[in-house]
């Protein structure tokens, strides 16, 4: 992990929150190169999730909402984990993901060589409250909200009046969620402030109409995490035991990745059941019931959840793409990213200074089309090692020979092997690997 983190930063992909004050824990900033990646990922998930489907339609809802409508789904009450204070040190941790003394079974502050008495645990709710309105008094408390998916289920009715979808059909969702952990850890993975891409599917609600949606959607999500070009062999799915399921769970099942760190949750594929809309119902009051033309059947639908992390998904993709090999007896760092998620397409690089006019061009009449970059600085050896840390799958070097064949040289990244293309037939080229 530390030779990724430090990548990370070396090469403008993610920085610590706040830096120059001393950072703030759990908050993360993106840089030029992470921006793009992040909206590579999140472009190949409203591809896949809305805009190739028939049956899906996406929604861009506010951060906060009415503070009824996380009493409805229980956060306010329930929404929290164990925290326990260090008597000692003062460090304040998640009382499950402490280890036991064997001596009196009781948890040890993590802290090196504290060893201080620990509180009792208390229940501490992850929600961030804040205040809507001029002042304190004449306000009223809100919080940011901790899911993006519950949004989806008090707009269900506009959302089904206005898009001429029939049940089954899903509405998705890509925006931010904040959750104060108690830890936040493992560099992205546990943010304070972070990003979801959810999608609530409305189905039928009898058994095996939910059984079916519920498995046709695991086998979906999990394909999708391999379409992204993740190796399948770190990918995994586990069903959830019985006692670990969510208060509004039937089944649920999450697709893990074996980070650096061990293997974790990337996404939750659940069903939710009646549980959402009826809770909105009896606390808003308002009918948001489906009314089924075909069958002249009125029911509240029940919903199969998919439940990403962006910032999880962004991890997964530096994570699996970070390597490390010899070059020209030379060690490189290379993020083989797969062509389509790389931030930079090409890199145009030309040989010498004095032909920049030249390869400038070629540059700005493919930026139309991809995400390039002109880059004339140092030798080109150097220039190569650069884009092959910032994961550039392909660059294009106009040389000496450039100006009279118009042809340029295409360096693959992972290979480093080398092809003579026409600059008229490099868009071509490129689609052909795959950029598009
Ligand atoms: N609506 C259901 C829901 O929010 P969740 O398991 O709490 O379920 C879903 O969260 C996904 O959101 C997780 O699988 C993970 O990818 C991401 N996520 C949750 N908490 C996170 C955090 N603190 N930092 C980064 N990602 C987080």
């Amino acid at each position: 992990m530390e030779s990724i983190v430090s990548l990370c930063k070396r090469r403008g992909f993610i920085f610590q929150g706040s830096e120059i004050y001393g950072g703030i824990n759990g908050f993360w900033d993106f840089g030029p190169m992470g921006v793009e990646l992040r909206q590579n990922v999140k472009k190949f998930w409203w591809q896949h999730m809305v805009a190739m489907r028939d049956d899906v339609v996406g929604v861009d809802t506010a951060i906060i909402a009415h503070p009824e409508t996380w009493r409805a789904s229980g956060h306010i009450d329930s929404f929290s984990d164990p925290m326990v204070d260090c008597r000692i040190c003062k460090g304040r941790f998640r009382a499950d993901q402490l280890d036991i003394s064997p001596d009196n079974n009781k948890p040890v502050c993590p802290t090196p060589h504290c060893k201080g008495d620990l509180t009792e645990a208390r229940a501490f709710n992850l929600m961030f409250r804040t205040f809507v309105g001029a002042s304190e008094e004449s306000g009223f408390e809100a919080y940011l909200r901790p899911e993006t998916c519950q949004s989806i289920f008090t707009q269900f009715k506009n959302v089904i009046t206005t898009s001429r979808q029939k049940i089954p059909f899903g509405i998705a969702q890509i925006g931010k969620s904040f959750r104060n952990e108690i830890t936040p850890r493992n560099f992205i993975f546990r943010s304070r402030e972070f990003e979801q891409m959810e999608m609530e599917f409305f189905v039928k609600p009898e058994a095996d109409i939910q059984e079916e949606w519920y498995n046709y959607w695991k086998e979906r999500r999990y394909q999708w995490y391999k379409d992204l070009g993740i190796k399948p062999e770190k990918l995994h799915l586990r069903d959830h035991a019985k006692d670990e399921l969510a208060h509004y769970a039937k089944a649920c099942v999450d697709v893990e990745y074996d980070f650096p760190f061990g293997r974790s949750e990337l996404e939750g594929i659940a069903n939710r059941g009646s549980f959402d809309l009826e809770q909105h119902i009896k606390f808003s009051k308002k009918d948001l019931t489906y009314f089924d033309q075909g069958t002249n059947e009125k029911y509240t639908p029940a919903v199969i959840e998919t439940s990403a992390g962006c910032d999880r998904t962004l991890l997964t993709v530096i994570c699996d793409a970070y390597d490390e090999d010899i070059i020209a007896g030379e060690k490189r760092v290379v993020m083989r990213f797969a062509p389509h998620l790389a931030p930079i397409k090409l890199g145009i690089l030309p040989l010498s200074k004095k032909l920049g006019e030249q390869a400038q061009q070629i540059e700005k009449d493919l930026r139309r089309f991809i995400r390039t970059e002109y880059d004339d600085a140092g030798s080109i050896g150097k220039r190569y090692r650069r884009h092959d840390e910032i994961g550039t799958p392909f660059c294009a070097t106009y040389d000496f020979d450039s100006e009279t064949d118009q042809k340029v040289t295409i360096r693959h990244r992972d290979s480093t092997q080398q092809d003579r293309v026409a600059i008229t037939a490099i868009r071509v080229y490129l689609e052909d690997k795959g950029v598009f």
